[in-house]
């Protein structure tokens, strides 16, 4: 059996299957119709997303948008969109850029989202409303055989950890990969054409003007020429997909697909790499916030990279560092060294320069050397206000620009040497930052 019949055998509908979809959609629509009945406003129900496309991967998500008229106020959209999500769903109210209800039905995850019905994309109200134009572009394009083509790049995609536009990922959405395949024809063909791709690359389907976008990746969207598909799309994400393609061709194989689960490092592993390399690890725990991940994950991000750089403006050298979100949030920092001495070089003004007497008067009293010349300027040796990156963490976060979900720093800890141990969450986390091995080296 060839790989990639192989691969569909696994990921592609078959007709049982195809049936339980379709019946669900239609009961599905029937709840809904029941409850819209009762509200005066006249609302349409489509359904969208891959199910509608049929470019879907076993167990979807089904996505059913709810078009409101234009005239519709965004507070009547609102309570009105989700007054029938919840009728349907049960499920839970989530808000990522727009208000929506995710729940389940029939033992299937299910979206649905209101929107503006709008006559044209050009004139959007809301993010969402240019969806069940996607749809309908692509249902009116990709034949058949290309619909299973975007199934073998959604799950290569999946495989190798790019797929998915929401921000835990910054990857490829479905519609992006449906657009690659009408753009390059199939699966082989976008692997090996990505695989000399290089950040900045444009590409479109109808060669239209466009404003200039600061991306990776540029895919002008076709029903609106003033938007990039590929705009969530991080460049770690889409330099990845770049190397997963080379090393596919090299050597293709099902691991690309289907990679082995992840297990955590042992203990004794992590304790050699670390010895080896002489480099030291500060971790700092909090606790999660309660966000839906797509909340979540900028905000986790984003306090990385501030307690990173606070770590950095106070001369620790950070070679590495990386995010562990389960039951709780671990920031985890490869450094250096987790101590710097007490003495820091500072430099003054030049011997010639009048207030060089007001760096003599402070530093002659303050100094751990007296000042002295170099190069024609003065320098001392002064004390750093800290040297253990552990305290510059726990008395001075507050300093560091933190994701607004943490600002309250609920359950901080910052643990270092042997505070670190053998538990599974600390293995877990430190092996999300040291073990580098790719999905399908597993
Ligand atoms: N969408 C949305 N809000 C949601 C769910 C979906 O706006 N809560 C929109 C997305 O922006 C997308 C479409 O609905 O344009 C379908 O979303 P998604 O399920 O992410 O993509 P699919 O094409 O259905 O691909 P997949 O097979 O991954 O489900
Ligand atoms: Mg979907």
């Amino acid at each position: 059996m060839s790989l990639f019949v192989e691969v569909l055998n696994r990921v592609a509908p078959d007709e049982d299957y195809r049936e339980l979809i379709e019946g669900t959609v239609a009961s599905l629509n029937r709840r809904i119709l029941e409850v819209i009945e009762d509200l005066e406003t006249p609302i349409d129900v489509q359904l969208v997303g891959s199910v509608a496309k049929d470019t879907y991967l076993v167990s979807p998500d089904i996505d059913i948008f709810l078009k409101f008229p234009l005239t519709t106020s965004r507070s009547k959209l609102e309570s009105e969109g989700l007054f029938v999500g919840k009728r349907v769903l049960g499920g839970e109210e989530r808000y990522a850029d727009h208000p929506y209800v995710h729940g389940e039905f029939n033992g299937l995850e299910v979206d649905i989202v209101p929107c503006f019905d709008l006559s044209d994309p050009s004139n959007l109200k809301s993010a969402v409303d240019r969806t069940p134009f996607h749809t309908e572009y692509i249902m009116e394009r990709l034949d058949e055989e290309q619909r299973d083509e975007v199934r073998l790049l959604k799950q290569f995609m999946k495989g190798v950890g790019v797929y998915g536009a929401e921000s835990r990922i910054e990857g490829f959405s479905g519609y992006l990969v449906e657009l690659l395949i009408l753009r390059y024809g199939d699966f082989e063909s976008v692997i090996s054409t990505a695989s000399g791709w290089r950040p900045g690359i444009r590409l479109s389907l109808k060669n239209e003007e466009s404003s200039a976008f600061d991306d990776p990746l540029i895919f002008i969207d076709p029903v609106d020429p003033s938007r990039n598909v590929a705009s969530a799309l991080s460049l770690e994400s889409f330099s990845f997909f770049i190397h997963s393609c080379r090393e596919f061709l090299k050597e293709e194989g099902i691991h690309f697909f289907f990679p082995r689960e992840r297990e955590p490092l042992e203990w004794k592993p992590i304790e050699e790499m670390l010895q080896e390399r002489g480099t030291k690890i500060l971790m700092v725990r909090l606790n999660r916030p309660d966000l839906i991940d797509d909340n979540l994950y900028p905000q986790v991000k984003k306090t990385l990279l501030g307690v990173r750089d606070m770590l950095t403006r106070h001369d620790f050298v950070v070679l590495d560092s990386g995010h562990y979100v389960e039951d709780e949030v671990f920031l985890i920092y490869e450094l250096e060294s987790l101590y710097l001495p007490l003495s820091k070089k500072h430099h003054g003004p030049p011997v010639w320069i009048d207030h060089g007497e007001r760096f003599l008067e402070k530093w002659n009293k303050e100094g751990l050397s007296l000042p002295f010349i170099e190069e024609g300027r003065w320098v001392v040796m002064a004390p750093r206000e800290w040297t253990s990156a552990k305290q510059l963490i726990v008395e001075n976060i507050d300093n560091s620009s933190l994701g607004s979900a943490f600002r309250d720093k609920e359950g901080l800890e910052v643990l270092e040497g042997e505070e670190i141990s053998c538990t599974e969450s600390h293995r877990k986390a430190l092996s999300s930052l040291l073990d580098k091995r790719k999905p399908w080296e597993l």
